[in-house]
């Protein structure tokens, strides 16, 4: 054998040594979701690791070492019962009414989707050895159990930041003096008031979750996989035996915390300088606005054709009086009385838009991906929450003073057109945003890079 031949030979076994079979558990079908968990498996295969995924979003032309096992197809609201609402009236939804009837509601009823899907049920009939199990924590614990079933490490990611249950999945401290739970919006956190009604929502939360809604996931556990090597841990000791937690959080933007070495912030993992590019039209568009472009979006779950009327007409009216052209993402065929500096499109690609130059503010719903975006391309915000966590998102965009909230409620042509003015005019946002924009950056370069990047 000659030394080339050798040389091959040893690299081809140390590839082979190097790389581990992975089980990727992403299963929740919600598209901002997968925007941030999307790269992970994927990198994971560019890397030579054999991944195999339970995702409710299928990759087209996948490389061929990543394995997709789909969850049965279906909307989320079929599967809470029901049909779709109108999105914009979640507003007036408490935290607690938003766990009882969507979360926790959907969330058990989303995990018995995949548990009872087609492809899944085969998967885990198979005999597949694993050597390490990444899961999403969102909602369907019962899924850790995988890690017991393969008797492999688990390793959980989330798509937002820090929270009660994350620290509690990381033995960390809950610090709820900084730490606001995610889908709480207290309109002042650090005052009496508000440090009173985290209190109360995150002991109220804490008993709802761990005494009845992971209770209901065992009984899934025990319904769809009966047949585990006994005796099966709880999903609460499995969650507190997680080797990591990756978390969708930057110190740059998130409030302060404290965390053990076993979590880890990959916050803007999903983000990179050089994407694809701009389609040519959206690209003349918005090199040719002379005074700069206002982008609209909110997001994928929010339809902005499904405004009440009233609303609608007020943005309009405001977008009228600017000499800035606007994009809004406008999910409807028609849209009258549009103005002509209004361009609107049933989809918009957001990264590519937000990083032109001549982008000037982001109306936005405050989406945690949306808001990464923005940051990390040094765009001021002017955020309308609707649900979830845009409220908390928001509020910290507005406290580092790179945005400003508009409550939904409050949208008319004098309040929109006075936020959307001062954040034009004022040149403090923009130079927020771009500061912002380069400590983000900075924090990458930082970060340590994980073994054999
Ligand atoms: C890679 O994953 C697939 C799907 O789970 C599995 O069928 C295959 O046996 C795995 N390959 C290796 C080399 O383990
Ligand atoms: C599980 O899936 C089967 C079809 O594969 C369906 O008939 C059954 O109703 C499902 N069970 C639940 C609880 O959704
Ligand atoms: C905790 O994890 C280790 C290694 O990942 C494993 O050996 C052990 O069985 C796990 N214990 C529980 C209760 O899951
Ligand atoms: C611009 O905005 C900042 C922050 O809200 C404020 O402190 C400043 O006074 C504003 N400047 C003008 C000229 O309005």
């Amino acid at each position: 054998m000659d030394t080339f031949t050798l040389v091959l030979l040893f690299l081809a076994v140390a590839k082979y040594v190097d790389s581990a079979n992975i089980l990727y558990v992403v299963p929740f079908t919600s598209k901002s979701h997968f925007i941030m968990l999307k790269p992970i498996g994927l990198e994971l295969a560019r890397r030579g690791h054999n991944v195999t995924v339970i995702t409710g979003n299928r990759v087209p032309n996948p490389p061929k070492n990543y394995h997709q096992y789909m969850v049965d197809e279906k909307e989320i609201w079929d599967v809470i019962g029901g049909s779709r609402p109108n999105v914009f009236d979640m507003v007036e939804v408490t935290a607690e009414e938003f766990h009882h009837n969507v979360l926790w509601k959907g969330g058990l009823a989303f995990t018995e989707l995949v548990l009872n899907s087609t492809e899944i049920k085969t998967l885990l009939k198979e005999d597949t050895k694993f050597d390490l199990v990444i899961s999403e924590q969102f909602f369907q614990e019962a899924l850790y159990v995988l890690a017991h079933k393969y008797n492999a490490p688990l390793v959980l990611v989330t798509t937002f930041g820090n929270c009660m249950r994350h620290n509690i999945a990381n033995r960390n401290p809950l610090q709820l003096a900084t730490v606001v739970s995610e889908f709480l919006d207290v309109r002042d956190p650090t005052s009496f008031w508000g440090r009173m009604r985290n209190l109360y929502f995150t002991v109220y939360e804490y008993v709802y979750w761990k005494y009845w809604y992971l209770e209901s996931q065992e009984k899934l556990v025990k319904k769809y996989l009966p047949d585990l090597p006994k005796p099966v841990p709880s999903l609460i000791d499995l969650q507190k035996n997680a080797s990591l937690i990756l978390m969708n959080g930057h110190f740059s933007f998130d409030a302060s915390a404290a965390y053990l070495p076993n979590a880890v912030e990959i916050g803007g993992v999903h983000l990179s300088e050089s994407d694809t590019k701009l389609p040519e039209d959206l690209q003349k568009i918005l090199d040719n606005a002379k005074h700069g472009a206002v982008y609209m979006n909110f997001g994928s779950n929010v339809r902005s054709s499904e405004l009440p009327a009233e609303k609608r007409d007020a943005i309009l009216n405001v977008f009228r009086k600017l000499k800035q052209t606007v994009l809004w993402k406008w999910e409807d065929d028609q849209l009258e009385n549009k103005p002509d500096n209004l361009i609107i499109r049933k989809w918009l690609p957001q990264k590519e838009i937000l990083s032109h130059r001549n982008i000037r503010v982001f109306v936005s719903h405050g989406g945690l991906i949306g808001t990464q975006e923005a940051t990390f391309h040094g765009v001021p915000i002017i955020g309308i929450p609707i649900y979830a966590d845009q409220y908390n998102n928001l509020l910290q965009v507005q406290t580092l003073g790179y945005g400003k909230i508009l409550k939904y409620s409050d949208i008319n042509e004098e309040t929109l057109f006075k936020k959307l003015n001062e954040v034009l005019t004022n040149d403090s946002y923009r130079i927020k945003a771009k500061e912002l924009s380069i400590g983000v950056c900075f924090g990458f370069l930082l970060e340590p890079r994980p073994p054999g990047a």
